[in-house]
C-alpha cells in the first residue's frame, strides 16, 4: 500500500462531488501537480555503513516531543467523509502523538474535538475573519478548552477559485455543518470553506491585525500560507511560534511556486529562528526525509487525512501515516540517516538538486 492507495479507496467510497471537493486544486490544478512534480525531482544520495539499526524519530514542536516529524494540516469539514468526523482524526493523533491542527471549519464544535478525542495537544486553526469579535470569540473559545497554539491561515484575504466545485454545483450535505458557527448551514459552490455566513474573510488584512491577534491570546501563534521569502523577517519581528510554509495544496492562486522549491530560501530567511513546518503534497517516506533535509522542523498533511478517513475512519488515518512512518524509517536507514539531527547535518551529503 501507499498514501495515493487510501485516495483510491476514498474514491470508492463517498461520491464523486465530495471525492472532487477534496482533491481539487484551483483553476488548472498546476500548482497541485507542480507540488508533487518537485519533490520527485529531487534526488537522493544515499550514505553507506552508517550504522542505522536504532531510529530516533522523536521531534519537539512547541516544547512538546512528538514520535516523529509528521502532522495533520487543518482540513475542513471531517464529517463530509467519516460520520465521528474530526474526533477519530483527532484520536488518530493522539494514539499516533503526532500534532494535529483542527480547522476553524471543523464538522463538529471545536470544544467537541478536544472532549470527544481526549487529545490535549490539538492546535486550532482559524483566520482573522471580517467580524473580529467572532474572531476573538472563537480564539478564546479554543484556548479556553485546551487548544496548545493558534493557526492563524495567511494567503488567504479571497477564496480560490474551485472549477471542479463550481461544475459539480458542490454544496454541503445536510448532516454537514460549520459546527463552531452560529449559522452553520453553507451552501456555495467554489469554497465552502470561505462561505458561513458572518464568517467572510477580509481582504484588508496586514501585519497589524497579526498583531492585534497575538494580544487576544497567551497561546504560542502560528502563521499557516507563508510562500515568499520576504514574509519571513515581518513574521519574525511579531515573534510567532512557527511558520508553516505552504501553498495549501495548490487550492488558492494557481501557478504558486512549490512548496519544496521554496523551502531552502525560506529556511535560510528563517534561519533557525523559529520552527518551520511546510505541507503541500507530501505522500512518500522519501518526501519526509527531503523536507527535514532542507530545512524544515516538520512536515503536515491534508489530502491524505481526508482520504485514509474516508477509507478505514479513525483506524484508516493510523494505518496511513504509519505507512509513511515505515517508508520514513527505510528511506532514513538506506540513506545512512539515524535520526532527525543526522538528516539536517547529512543534508547537503544526501540531497542532489
Ligand atoms: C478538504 C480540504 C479542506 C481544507 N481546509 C482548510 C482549512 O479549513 N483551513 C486551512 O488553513 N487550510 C485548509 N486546507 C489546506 C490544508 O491545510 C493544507 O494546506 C493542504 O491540504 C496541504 O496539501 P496536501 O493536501 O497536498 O497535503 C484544506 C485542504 C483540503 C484538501
Amino acid at each position: 500500500m501507499r498514501i495515493d492507495d487510501f485516495r483510491m479507496l476514498a474514491r470508492e467510497r463517498i461520491p464523486p462531488h465530495i471525492f472532487d471537493y477534496i482533491d481539487c486544486g484551483a483553476c488548472d490544478e498546476i500548482t497541485s501537480r507542480a507540488n508533487r512534480r518537485d519533490l520527485d525531482e529531487i534526488r537522493l544520495l544515499p550514505l553507506c555503513l552508517r550504522n542505522v539499526a536504532d531510529l530516533d524519530l522523536r521531534t519537539s514542536l512547541l516544547e512538546h516531543s512528538f514520535s516523529f516529524p509528521i502532522g495533520f494540516s487543518p482540513t475542513a469539514f471531517h464529517r463530509l467523509v467519516h460520520e465521528s468526523g474530526e474526533v477519530s482524526t483527532a484520536k488518530a493523533a493522539k494514539t499516533l502523538n503526532i500534532p494535529m491542527i483542527v480547522s476553524s471549519m471543523s464538522s463538529i464544535a471545536l470544544e467537541d474535538v478536544v472532549r470527544g478525542s481526549a487529545n490535549e495537544n490539538l492546535w486550532f486553526q482559524t483566520y482573522i475573519f471580517k467580524d473580529r469579535a467572532l474572531t476573538k470569540d472563537l480564539i478564546q473559545r479554543a484556548e479556553s478548552s485546551g487548544y496548545q497554539a493558534i493557526v492563524l491561515t495567511v494567503g488567504c484575504p479571497v477564496a480560490g477559485r474551485r472549477y471542479k466545485n463550481v461544475r459539480n454545483r458542490f454544496a454541503l450535505p445536510d448532516h454537514v455543518v460549520a459546527a463552531n458557527f452560529k449559522q452553520r448551514k453553507v451552501v456555495v459552490h467554489n469554497n465552502p470553506v470561505h462561505s458561513v455566513d458572518g464568517a467572510e474573510l477580509d481582504p484588508a488584512l496586514t501585519w497589524n491585525d497579526v498583531e492585534w491577534l497575538r494580544g487576544r491570546t497567551s497561546l504560542p501563534v502560528m502563521l499557516k500560507g507563508i510562500m515568499n521569502p520576504l514574509d519571513v523577517q515581518p513574521a519574525l519581528d511579531l515573534q510567532v511560534s512557527a511558520l508553516i510554509l505552504s501553498n495549501h495544496g495548490g487550492r488558492q492562486l494557481d501557478t504558486t511556486e512549490s512548496t519544496i522549491r521554496m523551502l531552502p530560501e525560506v529556511a535560510a530567511a528563517v534561519s533557525k529562528r523559529t520552527t518551520l513546518l511546510i505541507d503541500s503534497g507530501f505522500r512518500r517516506g522519501t518526501d519526509v526525509l527531503k523536507a527535514i533535509a532542507l530545512g524544515a522542523d516538520g512536515v503536515l498533511l491534508g489530502r491524505p487525512v481526508m482520504w485514509a478517513l474516508a477509507a478505514g475512519g479513525e483506524k484508516g488515518v493510523i494505518d496511513a501515516v504509519g505507512l509513511l512512518l515505515e517508508e520514513l524509517r527505510i528511506a532514513m536507514r538506506i540513506a545512512g540517516c539515524q535520526s532527525i539531527d543526522e538528516i539536517r547535518k547529512n543534508s547537503s551529503a544526501i540531497i542532489r538538486g
